[in-house]
């Protein structure tokens, strides 16, 4: 995936521009536009002071904070409101910053080394000195560990400490891809919100967790479990259902928008709003109250791109019922699917 400019950018003057602008227009929104140096160091003087604040990644925006501090991750429980401590997700900049704290088997290794930057997290071993505060971990011996893609990168790296990062929304709505998503949420709650633009995946990582020669799949995600298989030559154990709960933090009812959820849906009811995919096949679709499709073409990647986005629009538009139009259970579906099945779980 394109994350760094190609070589033409190199050139000068005009030709560079037009290049650039063709470029951007081709890969938007893919390419994040990096938040002005004021706000990344401003952002980092407010982490070192133990606040917290939303941060980009390539897959949603972090509510993060200092992992080492205590106050600062009791804060970021605080913010999001969370009925439990359920264990955060750890983010590094460097590999060499993960074996700090965390312990690396030969088959994690080489899924870190095939997929950071990148939107996989490796559940490891906590090691016996670490500096990470036990709150981060819920008091498990295990930590889940990704290294993420610019600007959440860079911060770490400035501040020389890995960051925990839960999605930046309050507990059981829908994660946010947008710097605006983060600030009609969360607002006034949180020190800052560094601002890079709409997300390039929009679907949190994929967890896994290496059990021997077996690569455990606890949460689908960016990164399809196909494309682990194929990066590894493995076949990755997909857990059914409610087994997924192992994920402490993968409560049922989840990413849940006001709007109450139909999934596999052929048809719209009065009243209802549609969120289609590929060509419009649900009967009655014209009669829908609003209707946004996640791709034309029935491409899953721009579907994840657009899938927590597209909830939130539907939802904003005051539809009491949501039908979604049936997606392919396979490749990005996988996790297209669990969102949506926990967006349309009963309601604790
Ligand atoms: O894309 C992402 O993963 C985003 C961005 C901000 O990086 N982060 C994210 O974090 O989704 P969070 O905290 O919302 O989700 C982390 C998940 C939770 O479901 C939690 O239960 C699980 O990881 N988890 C954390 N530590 C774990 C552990 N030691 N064993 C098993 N699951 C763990
Ligand atoms: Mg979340």
């Amino acid at each position: 995936m394109p994350f760094s400019a190609p070589l033409d950018f190199d050139r000068s003057g005009k030709e560079t521009r037009n290049l650039a602008l063709r470029w951007r227009r081709r890969y938007w929104p893919l390419m994040p536009t990096m938040p002005d140096r004021e706000a990344l160091k401003r952002a980092v003087t407010l982490l070192a002071e133990g606040k917290v604040g939303a941060i980009p990644t390539e897959t949603v925006y972090g509510l993060a904070g200092d992992a080492e501090n205590g106050e600062a991750v009791a804060r970021i429980f605080e913010a999001k409101g969370r009925p439990q401590f359920n264990p955060l997700l750890l983010h590094v900049s460097t590999r060499a910053m993960a074996e700090r704290f965390a312990i690396f088997d030969t088959l994690s290794d080489e899924l870190a080394t095939k997929f950071w930057p990148g939107p996989l997290s490796l559940v490891l071993p906590l090691k016996a000195r670490h500096r990470i505060h036990p709150l981060v971990s819920a008091g498990l011996d295990t930590v889940a560990v990704r290294m993420p893609h610019e600007p959440m990168r860079s911060v770490i790296a400035a501040l020389g400490r890995p960051l925990a990062a839960p999605s930046a929304n309050t507990s059981g709505r829908i994660s946010p891809t947008s710097a605006r998503a983060v600030r009609d949420d969360l607002g006034d709650r949180i020190a800052f919100v560094l601002d890079s633009g709409a997300t390039s995946v929009g679907l949190e990582s994929t967890i896994v967790k290496v059990e021997g020669e077996v690569i455990r799949l606890l949460r689908p995600g960016g990164v399809a479990a196909e494309e682990i298989e194929a990066a590894t030559g493995r076949l990755v154990e997909r857990v059914q259902g409610e087994a997924t709960i192992e994920a402490p933090g993968m409560m049922a009812s989840h990413y849940a928008p006001d709007a109450h959820m139909r999934l596999n849906a052929e048809a719209v009811e009065t009243g209802e709003a549609l969120l289609g995919f590929g060509p419009v096949r649900a009967r009655g679709h014209e009669n829908a109250r609003s209707f946004l499709n996640l791709s034309n073409t029935g491409d899953l990647r721009e579907a994840a791109v657009n899938l927590f986005a597209f909830m939130q629009a539907l939802d904003a538009g005051g539809a009491r019922m949501i039908a979604v139009e049936p997606i392919p259970d396979h490749g990005l579906g996988l996790a297209i699917n669990d969102r949506l099945m926990r967006a349309a779980a009963p309601r604790a």
